[in-house]
């Protein structure tokens, strides 16, 4: 047994532990219930008085020496720093966080609402699974209008009528139900129709929607609302120019064309050689619309907007191809990083 106490001297003398789990273990291995030394002390119980006395100095010596040097190694463990955290630089500047983009339609659609808000409008929406009355009856599309027809809507179900919405139109039912005048309201949001996907036409694309219903609001309001929003959107040197044209919830409608950006008004490809592009559909509210929501065509009048967020995008940024707006191509997005 002598000889197992010394080469156990050794041993417990040389150990060293990295950290206190493996101190721990270190304890467990010598002085632990099923431990080495501990198991000595089982031994000795059996030894004849002689040797017990002999022994039990050396033994007990054996038992300190391990209880501080692993004590030791316990306060060493505890003091060292964390190597992990000790590697670390604190005074390094971080590294850069890539910034998501924003997607060109958002970013325009802020522009559209943000223009329209300098005029006092406020952000209505509504949803896009619709009925009949919402999107085509209120705002006075005849029965038999094509824009009905299965070939231009999305149905949910027939009969009563659930559908996708065609136009961001049906947002301005929705508020003049529930609100009377004065209303100054932008609507945009997502419309969806029956087209096949090409480069020119998509089923669902984005719309915003303008109402501006009061007492004695009248067609110059809106030539004057049009030209501030032409100039804030395409620069001070914009044009504007209005052509009759016919909606079935606006009387008179009207159709604006802004001078091209592209060239100046010049002509050119783009404005297919006229200097104009057209950009929206607008008209007095038609006063069945105004009717239909309970509100009384006689004491107030209205005007209304619609554009096609897409359209103004591609104005903007000469995106010549509609698809990409809902690809997420990342190389396509990336590109709008500096763009507000
Ligand atoms: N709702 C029309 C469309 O989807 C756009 C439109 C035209 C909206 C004239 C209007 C408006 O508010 O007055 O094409």
């Amino acid at each position: 047994m002598i000889d197992q106490i010394n080469a156990l001297t050794a041993e417990i003398n040389s150990l060293t532990a990295s950290d206190a789990q493996t101190a721990e273990a270190l304890r467990i291995k010598y002085l632990g219930k099923k431990g080495v030394i501990t198991a000595l002390f089982n031994e000795f119980k059996e030894l004849d008085s002689d040797s017990k006395r002999t022994l039990g100095k050396p033994l007990n010596e054996l038992k300190n020496l391990a209880a501080e040097k692993i004590a030791e190694l316990k306060d060493a463990a505890a003091q060292a720093p964390d190597t992990e955290v000790a590697a670390l630089d604190l005074s390094r500047t971080a590294a850069p966080m890539p910034l998501g983009t924003r997607h060109p339609i958002s970013i325009v659609r802020n522009e559209i609402t943000a223009i329209f808000s300098r005029l006092g409008f406020t952000i209505a929406e509504g949803p896009e699974i619709e009925d009949d009355w919402h999107v085509f009856s209120s705002l006075n599309f005849a029965e038999d209008h094509p824009a009905r027809d299965m070939q231009d809507t999305f149905f949910i179900s027939r009969g009563p009528d659930v559908l996708l919405r065609t136009h961001t139109s049906s947002v301005q039912t929705r508020v003049m139900e529930h609100t009377q005048p004065p209303i100054r309201i932008i609507c945009p949001g997502r419309v969806y129709r029956n087209e096949a996907i090409s480069a020119r036409a998509h089923c669902f694309f984005h719309q915003v929607e303008a109402l501006y219903v009061d007492t004695d609001v009248s067609f110059a309001d809106l030539r004057q609302t049009l030209m501030y929003f032409a100039t804030e959107m395409f620069g001070p040197d914009t044009r504007i120019r209005l052509r009759p044209s016919y909606f079935p919830f606006t009387e008179p409608s009207a159709e604006m064309d802004i001078s091209c950006n592209l060239c100046g008004g010049k002509g050119c490809s783009f404005c297919k050689h006229t200097g104009w592009v057209e950009i929206l559909g607008c008209g007095m509210v038609d006063p069945n619309v105004l009717e239909a929501c309970g509100i009384d065509s006689h004491k107030y009048s209205g005007f209304a907007l619609g554009m096609g967020v897409e359209r103004i995008t591609n104005l903007k940024y000469q995106v010549k191809d509609l698809r990409m707006f809902s690809e997420n191509d990342k190389r396509f997005l990336e590109e709008f990083t500096s763009a507000r």
